[in-house]
Parts: C-alpha cells; sequence; structure tokens
C-alpha cells in the first residue's frame, strides 16, 4: 500500500485526468511483429531470457504459513517445489528425487519433519538434505551429501514469494526497484489469506493475457455489462520502475474525492492497481482484496499458454456470507476476463496466423503495452549476443 501522500498524489494527477476527459500517453505510437505472438524461434527466446533467465513470482507466504508447509508449482516447466522450514524460512528445490528421479510432492501440503519419495523411500529434511538411503546397505561409498535435492534461489519479501527456475542462479536483490519494492512492502501481503485458485489453458500466446489487463479502452465496447459501471474508462496513470510498471485505473468513485478532507483521500479504495512485475506476473489490487496473475508460454507452441489466477483477501473468510461475498468476486472476474476478453484473444491469435498484418499497432494511449513489449524486446535481444 503506497504512504498517503503518494495515495494525494497519485489522486490529484488523476482526478486532473479523468475531468480532462486524458489520460496517461507514451511519446509515440509502437508496432509490433505479429510473429513475436506466432513464431515458435521467438518462443525458445522467450523460454530461455524471459522465463530462464530471471526469478519468477510463484505465490503468496500465506500459502506455506507454519513449518512443513510446502506447495508445488510445475508452470514454468520446472517442476519446483517451496517448503517452510522449521526455523521458518523457505527452502526451493527442484521436485526430483536424486535416487532414480521420481516426483517427491505433489499439490500442497504439509509435512512432518521430513520428506520420504513415495518410489523407494529415500528421506530428505525440509532443507532438501538426504538423510536416508534406502536401503542403506546397498549404497556402500555413497554419502547422503552427495545427494542432496537440486537447490533453487528463493526470495521471500512483503508476503511475495520468487523462486528462480534454474538450479545454480542467484535471485540479484533487489528484484524490484526500490521505490515500487517499498509500496508494496505496505500492502502487508503476508497478512493476507489466500481464497482460490483457478487454472486456465488457453489457446493463445501467453502475451496476451497480459496486455488483457494493461489498458481500459475496451471497457465501453467489450466490458459494457461488466465492469464498464464500476471504472472510469479511457482514463488511466501509467508509471514505469524498471522493467515493471503500475497501472491506475480510477472507479467511478473517485470523483467523490474531490468533496471530501484531503487526509481521507483513500486511492486504494476507488481504484484498480495493477502490477506489472516483468515478465508474467500481474498484482491486481482490487479495492479490498487482491488478485494475481502468472502466465506461462506451453512449451510447444506459442499459440498456447496457461494462466493462473489467484484471489487474496485481507482476512480469512470463515462465514458462509464472507464466502459468498468472495465468490461473487471470483464470478465476476471470470465473467469479465475468461468470457469476455479471452474470447476476443483466441480470435486474435487466430486472427495472426491469417496473414492480415505484419504488426499491431499500440496508440499512445497504450502505454503499457508499448513498455511490456519494449522490455521484452530489450530482453530478447539487447545483450550483446543477439
Ligand atoms: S526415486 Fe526416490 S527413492 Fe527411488
Ligand atoms: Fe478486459
Amino acid at each position: 500500500m503506497m504512504d498517503h501522500h503518494t495515495q494525494v498524489s497519485l489522486s490529484r494527477k488523476i482526478l486532473d485526468l479523468a475531468e480532462q476527459g486524458a489520460t496517461s500517453f507514451s511519446d509515440s505510437i509502437f508496432l509490433n511483429p505479429v510473429s513475436s505472438y506466432t513464431c515458435p524461434e521467438h518462443l525458445k527466446r522467450e523460454q530461455t531470457r524471459l522465463f530462464r533467465s530471471n526469478a519468477l513470482m510463484v505465490g503468496l507466504s500465506c500459502q506455506l504459513a507454519r513449518p512443513g508447509d510446502y506447495l508445488t508449482d510445475d508452470l514454468s516447466g520446472v517442476p519446483i517445489a517451496i517448503v517452510r522450514t522449521t526455523e521458518g524460512g523457505l527452502s526451493a528445490f527442484i521436485n526430483v528425487c536424486r535416487h532414480r528421479g521420481a516426483r517427491l510432492l505433489e499439490g500442497q501440503g504439509t509435512l512432518s519433519g521430513t520428506l520420504s519419495c513415495p518410489y523407494h523411500g529415500w528421506v530428505y529434511d525440509l532443507h532438501g538434505k538426504l538423510r536416508q538411503l534406502s536401503p542403506n546397505q546397498s549404497f556402500q561409498g555413497l554419502q547422503c551429501a552427495e545427494r542432496n535435492l537440486t537447490r533453487l534461489a528463493v526470495v521471500e519479501r512483503g508476503g511475495l514469494i520468487q523462486v528462480h527456475p534454474v538450479p545454480g542462479q542467484c535471485i540479484e536483490l533487489p528484484s524490484l526497484s526500490g521505490v515500487l519494492r517499498d509500496e508494496i512492502d505496505h500492502y502487508d501481503f503476508q497478512s493476507f489469506s489466500h481464497y482460490e485458485t483457478r487454472l486456465l489453458r488457453k489457446s493463445f500466446n501467453w502475451k496476451i493475457v497480459i496486455e488483457t489487463f494493461l489498458e481500459n479502452w475496451h471497457f465501453p465496447f467489450l466490458h459494457r455489462q461488466t465492469v464498464l459501471p464500476i471504472f472510469i474508462p479511457a482514463c488511466s496513470h501509467f508509471e514505469t520502475f524498471g522493467p515493471d510498471a503500475r497501472l491506475i485505473m480510477p472507479r467511478r468513485s473517485l470523483l467523490t474525492l474531490r468533496g471530501q478532507p484531503q487526509e481521507k483521500w483513500d486511492l486504494l479504495k476507488h481504484s484498480l492497481i495493477i502490477y506489472l512485475l516483468f515478465p508474467n506476473t500481474l498484482l491486481l489490487w482490487q479495492g479490498d482484496h487482491l488478485e494475481v496473475w502468472r502466465v506461462f508460454p506451453t512449451p510447444d507452441t506459442p499459440d498456447q499458454c496457461l494462466a493462473e489466477v489467484a484471489l487474496y483477501t485481507r482476512r480469512a473468510a470463515t462465514s458462509a456470507r464472507e464466502r459468498a461475498h468472495w465468490d461473487k468476486n471470483m464470478a465476476l472476474l471470470l465473467e469479465t476476463v475468461e468470457v469476455e476478453d479471452f474470447k476476443v484473444s483466441e480470435q486474435i491469435q487466430k486472427g495472426f496466423h491469417s496473414g492480415a498484418q505484419q504488426h499491431l499497432t499500440f496508440g499512445k494511449n497504450e502505454p503499457a503495452l508499448k513498455h511490456f513489449h519494449q522490455m521484452i524486446q530489450h530482453a530478447l535481444y539487447n545483450d550483446g549476443t543477439h
């Protein structure tokens, strides 16, 4: 949560924009090649330079609250396991047994002190250290220490967990710009509760999922019945923080701030605040709860993706009434995104293969899209090995 001074200054900027019928602009239109959504070679480059060269967001701390809690994550193509250790930290490793390669953990759950392979019973501790070969006498000459699980770098900060999917790579700190980090810290996400996660397999390129959230100019056309009544369309405030970015879409209720004393201005209640955590994660602050989107390409084709959305709340939903409230939120979210946005996304991907055009055109009114694609182009081609 940003501090109040920042909330007031941003609210003022957004109110000015809204009252003038204006928005954040980029300095020029931007052409994005259609091939970046369809070319298998481009996908390979993305997989290497984006999905194997960066720490990837895995989830929120509340999903692993107590010692022994674990979660697994396969969306990046690397089987990742993360465990809360007895000391309270996190250890992350590749979810593969060092004996003959069996998968160790499934889904989410809680371990009681050790982790035992389901195939032949090799036993590891919560740090991934091998404690027991099985049968012990059959591995003479082998020390347990030679077969510890393959560790991955993990960072937990402000309630967000990031893992580097490649062994031996470290996560450069800070993994986000300091200003953005401080701002995200203030939301106190470590105290949030996980409500629900949905995994969607879709027939379009992963970048189109991210694009869906990076402008609100389509609200009056595509979301007339769903979210248009809530938001001021065609008005947003955009700011970059290195490769990451923040896009604020004001709710109509923001306009009521003008009549209130400044000390009471609460930008967070009156806007959708979208953080792009480059390359593939979106945090959506939805007024009173958090929605997290993580998007991944599938390995074989640029025409498909995996999109995961998780809903987190400030307090755990305990009553039927609270659950009904969050279920309604989830339903509106899926109605808007899955039914309305993703229907268009599927058509877009088909259209890419039609030969209609070589480029997409992003207007000056779509600065977040330009930024996203510029950052991708930079990561893919501007590191001296072009
Ligand atoms: S593969 Fe894990 S104990 Fe054999
Ligand atoms: Fe949309």
